[in-house]
């Protein structure tokens, strides 16, 4: 598989840790020590279709291919605007790329990475030639901006990147999921109109729509599993650490990154980060960072890489590329 073009796009409004301090008991010193975020982009009122369709057609332009050869989009999200219709049938509307099928995948945070992997096996079956796999995310708008705990870790934002089938590349990964775990991050539910008007069941609404999680479980997950199945999918690419030029992993955590490093064994070096600018955008966390790595000339072609993502459901996964 073959990496034809990147974008991404964020909102223009840049909230910083000093500006949610003056809505939550919680200062720059807490937020910048515990997770690396200095700032994230908030929308205002730009849906997932539209982050997601903007990150798109930069991606198009990058790949310099008419949206008409796109065969396919996936679309991950867990904030979608609308479950119908899907938000990848609405970007395509907005992309003109009027003859692919499109649908939508919720893996959380680990969603680009389930698209990336879905994409290389339609690519190796043959059955599409050009596939559009989307991150995008408005996770503002499942925030509890009263919960100092989670509101100051997400950001808004959407990332893209074309697929397309080369023998001469590969792409090898690995992934997993524990429903059983399920529990310890929750939120992202649709609020059904009854609910709204019986006062009884207020606390429904707020348990299932807005993020809840447990913390310190989330962070012991992260810093275990990222690292095994990092492990796992460079012993099924029959690599070692070293022969990888960059990992780009989900922007979560600063403390969680520099842990797998240590884990790893590997320089911080090689693990690019940009969460002090976008804080955790689940979905859209990678395919952001990979778009600013091949714009800035980081990423070049003949390098190694390996993908490596984790979040709700819980799922992760980790992937080694041939760009
Ligand atoms: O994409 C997947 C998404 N999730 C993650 O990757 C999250 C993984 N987990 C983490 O990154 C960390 O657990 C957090 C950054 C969320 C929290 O850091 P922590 O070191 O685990 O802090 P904590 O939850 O143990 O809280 C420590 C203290 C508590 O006060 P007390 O009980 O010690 O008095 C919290 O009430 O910090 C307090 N606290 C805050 N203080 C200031 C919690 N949030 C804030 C805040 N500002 N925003």
């Amino acid at each position: 598989m073959h990496i034809l073009g990147t974008g991404s796009y964020t909102p223009k409004r840049v909230v910083t840790n000093d500006d949610l301090a003056t809505i939550v008991d919680t200062n720059d010193e807490w937020i910048s020590s515990r997770t690396g975020i200095k700032e994230r982009h908030i929308s205002e009122g730009e849906t997932s279709a539209e982050l997601g369709a903007r990150a798109a057609l930069k991606a198009i332009e990058d790949a310099a291919i008419d949206p008409l050869d796109i065969d396919l989009i996936i679309l991950a999200s867990f904030t979608p605007d609308l479950t119908l219709p899907n938000v990848a049938c609405q970007i395509q509307e907005k992309i003109g790329a009027f003859n692919a099928t499109c649908y939508d995948l919720n893996a959380a945070c680990s969603g680009f990475l389930f698209g990336l992997s879905s994409a290389n096996a339609y690519l190796v079956s043959g059955m599409y030639r050009n596939i559009l796999v989307i991150g995008s995310e408005t996770m503002s708008r499942t925030i509890d901006w009263s919960d100092r705990s989670t509101c100051v870790l997400f950001g808004d934002g959407a990332g893209a990147a074309i697929l397309t089938a080369d023998n001469e590349k590969a792409y090898v990964a690995v992934s997993g999921s524990d429903g059983v775990k399920g529990k310890v991050l929750t939120g992202g539910g649709t609020i059904l109109k009854n609910f709204l008007i019986n006062s009884d069941t207020a606390n429904i609404v707020a348990d299932t729509f807005y993020i809840k999680m447990d913390g310190q479980e989330v962070f012991k997950f992260a810093v275990s599993k990222v690292p095994e199945c990092i492990n796992q999918v460079l012993e099924k690419a029959g690599k070692t650490p070293d022969d990888i030029d960059y990992y780009i992993l989900h922007q979560a955590n600063v403390r969680i990154i520099s842990s797998v490093a240590k884990r790893l064994h590997i320089s911080e070096d090689k693990i690019p980060v940009n969460l002090h600018k976008y804080g955790n955008t689940s979905a859209a966390s990678i395919p952001i960072l990979l778009d600013e790595l091949r714009r800035d000339g980081t990423l070049k072609s003949g390098q190694k890489i390996i993908f490596s993502g984790f979040g709700g459901g819980l799922t992760w996964g980790a992937s080694y590329m041939e760009i």
